[in-house]
């Protein structure tokens, strides 16, 4: 018989210090109005010269293991969505596994831009269900303000850092992962991407001075196929499990702007009350927005047992995923 995934613990963590609209207006020629109006965005969080994004996937960890009443050690595998790891190599994943006292089991990053946790969930669902692994931990994080270009105004107002994970568990009820759904499209990479630092721009003086490891994006044109793909990603979970919308108890779509995700319910019929809304607060960190946001979900006591959430994620790439879940 095929396994069930199910998520039995989250955890998030966001570093201590807040940059706030007022703040970046003595920064940039911005108002806290624009970005308000814009954006929906009114703070992020600012990870501290000494923390790389294992370290937040630690704290978010931490939470989750305690919430599940597990240790580290119970843990088999791990898969981080990620697009700012600690270091190009090795991954985020094992730098995790080595703070948190587990070598020895599998470890990798998955690199989906803000589709990264979707990313990382379906691969660990696949993983549970095919029986190669039993408990996976899987995390989003990103230290985007590291690759924030902090002279544009444009893209320097939206980024934010933090992490959220799940503990993912094979499970033999009827709650779990019901479906996915995912999809990538390169020949639109050049919309949104860090053109340096990689392969085929390797680092210089002049990638430096001229801000390539920062990451540059046509805000309009993303916007635009952030809310097709996002509706038709939402769709297909849906279709693929036999759910109609209204059915949804909750909604968690990637928070990369109150106005792409105000679109996308619209064209995707689910009402405000029931979509998770936390980018005033958090900004955009890429693969680290959904786990957070459902993390708050179950502490602000917004998902019951057997309620369906549904997940849904555009970024970099292009990629966008969804998942549909059945809370046990
Ligand atoms: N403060 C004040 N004015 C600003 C600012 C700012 N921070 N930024 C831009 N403007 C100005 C522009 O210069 C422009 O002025 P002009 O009309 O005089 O030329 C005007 O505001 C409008 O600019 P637009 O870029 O057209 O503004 P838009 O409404 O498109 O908003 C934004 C820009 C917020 C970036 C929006 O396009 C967006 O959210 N796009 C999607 C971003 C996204 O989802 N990215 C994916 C995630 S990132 C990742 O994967 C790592």
């Amino acid at each position: 018989m095929l396994k069930v995934s199910k998520i039995i613990a989250t955890g998030s963590y966001l570093p201590e210090k807040v940059l706030t609209n007022f703040d970046l207006e003595k920064m940039v020629d911005t108002t806290d109005e624009w970005i308000k109006t814009r954006t929906g965005i009114e703070e992020r969080h600012i990870a501290s010269e000494n923390e790389a994004s294992s370290d937040l996937v630690v704290k978010a960890s931490e939470e989750a293991l305690k919430v599940a009443h597990i240790d580290a050690k119970d843990i088999d595998t791990i898969v981080i969505g990620t697009i700012s790891p600690d270091t190009l190599f090795p991954s985020t994943g094992c730098w995790v596994g080595s703070k948190l006292g587990i070598p020895g089991i599998p470890a990798f990053d998955v690199s989906a831009a803000c589709s990264g946790f979707l990313y990382a969930l379906i691969v660990a669902d696949s993983l549970i269900k095919a029986g190669t692994a039993k408990r996976v931990l899987v995390g989003g994080v990103e230290v985007l303000t590291r690759i924030t270009d902090w002279d544009n105004r444009s893209s320097c107002v939206l980024f934010g850092d933090g992490a959220g994970v799940v503990i993912l568990e094979e499970s033999n009820d009827d709650s779990g992962i019901l479906s996915s759904y995912w999809g990538a499209d390169g020949t639109l990479g050049e919309l949104l991407v860090q053109p340096a630092g990689g392969s085929r721009m390797p680092a210089s003086h002049e990638t430096v001075d001229k801000h390539l490891h920062t990451i540059q994006m046509k805000g309009n044109e993303v916007f635009k196929h952030a809310v097709k793909k996002m509706a038709l990603s939402a769709g297909k979970a849906l279709e693929i499990a036999g759910v109609k919308p209204e059915e949804i108890a909750l909604f968690i779509p990637h928070q990369a702007n109150i106005r792409i995700i105000d679109a996308t319910i619209k064209r995707f019929g689910i009402p405000r009350e029931k979509t998770m809304v936390t980018i005033d607060k958090i900004g955009n960190i890429s693969s680290a927005t959904i786990p957070i946001s459902l993390d708050w979900a179950v502490k602000g006591g917004r998902v019951k047992k057997n309620d369906l959430i549904l997940l849904d994620a555009f970024g970099g790439g292009f990629t966008w995923g969804s998942a549909l879940i059945r809370w046990g």
